[in-house]
């Protein structure tokens, strides 16, 4: 029931951190890949690699806050594959700032990537799902959806709104599309290093100290560490759960 041979995903923010781990393995399980992002040279990179795996791969330059490249892109992947059973929409922005240093341009950034960027991507794919009568979306939140920080390096209020938003839409798509056999669920992952996270977050001794006092897991993820709960939400081992999110944090949230 976890088997993904033989069947179509769309990745969104392909070029890099945890996209580009997923669609390596996906491919890795035989799985056949659309990548987007906006810069096409990785993900052109990133193709040639996959395809030594024995697995078709693509790469659709697209930036997802914008529509006709977004409608432009799932037209190219239907025109190559002809289907689409798997959607990860993990293309996403970490804007820092709270709401009295943002400015309305860094706002607006973090809202048109996270959130629009997954309502414009899905409303060219569901048409599709629901012809097949089959889909499996998934959409990547953050534990940033219900955990904020007074420290400074956490002060990122327009990313909060963001990912609580990707939840609140990921019930909404869940629950209208059940009828057509598509699910929709979301991860929230924690701590993954990643370009986000790689000169930030990772740069600070002060902050990995104190998160791994806190964490119970006593480090962040290793890489790789979200694919097990990617899988699940793409395969049938999930075909009765929709609308449900699963929180990839060595327990932080918990604590
Ligand atoms: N790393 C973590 O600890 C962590 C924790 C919780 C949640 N997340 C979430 O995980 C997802 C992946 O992040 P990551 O950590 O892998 O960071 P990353 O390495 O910075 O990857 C972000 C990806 O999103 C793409 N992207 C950004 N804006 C885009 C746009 N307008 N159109 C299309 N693609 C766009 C980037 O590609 P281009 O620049 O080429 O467009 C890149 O491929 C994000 O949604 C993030 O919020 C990450």
């Amino acid at each position: 029931m976890f088997d993904l041979k033989g069947k179509i995903a769309v990745i969104t923010g392909a070029s890099s951190g945890l996209g580009r781990d997923a669609a390596l393995a996906y491919a890795k399980e035989g799985v056949n890949v659309a990548l987007l992002a906006r810069r096409a040279e990785k993900l052109e990179e990133l193709a040639k690699e996959i395809e030594t795996l024995g697995v078709k791969a693509i790469a659709v330059k697209c930036d997802v806050a914008k529509e006709e490249e977004v409608k432009s892109a799932i037209e190219t992947v239907v025109n190559e594959f002809g289907r689409i059973d798997i959607l990860l929409n993990n293309a996403g922005v970490a804007v820092r700032g709270g709401v009295d240093t943002l400015n309305n341009d860094d706002w607006d950034k973090s809202m048109n990537i996270n959130v629009k960027g997954i309502y414009l991507v899905s409303k060219y794919v569901i048409p599709i799902m629901k012809q097949q009568n089959y889909g499996k979306v998934v959409n990547v939140s953050s534990i940033n959806a219900f955990l904020a920080d007074k420290n400074d390096i956490f002060i990122r209020h327009s990313y909060n709104a963001s990912k609580a938003a990707v939840l609140g839409l990921s019930q909404g798509m869940a629950a209208s599309y059940a009828q057509y056999g598509i699910t929709v669920n979301t991860i929230c992952p924690g701590l993954f290093e990643s370009e986000m996270t790689e000169n930030t977050l990772f740069k600070s001794q002060e902050f990995l100290s104190k998160y791994n006092i806190l964490c119970p897991a006593s480090r962040p993820a290793k890489r790789g560490e979200l694919n097990g709960t990617i899988f699940y939400f793409s395969s049938d081992a999930s075909s009765y759960v929709t609308g449900q999110y699963i929180v990839v944090d060595g327990g932080l949230s918990i604590v």
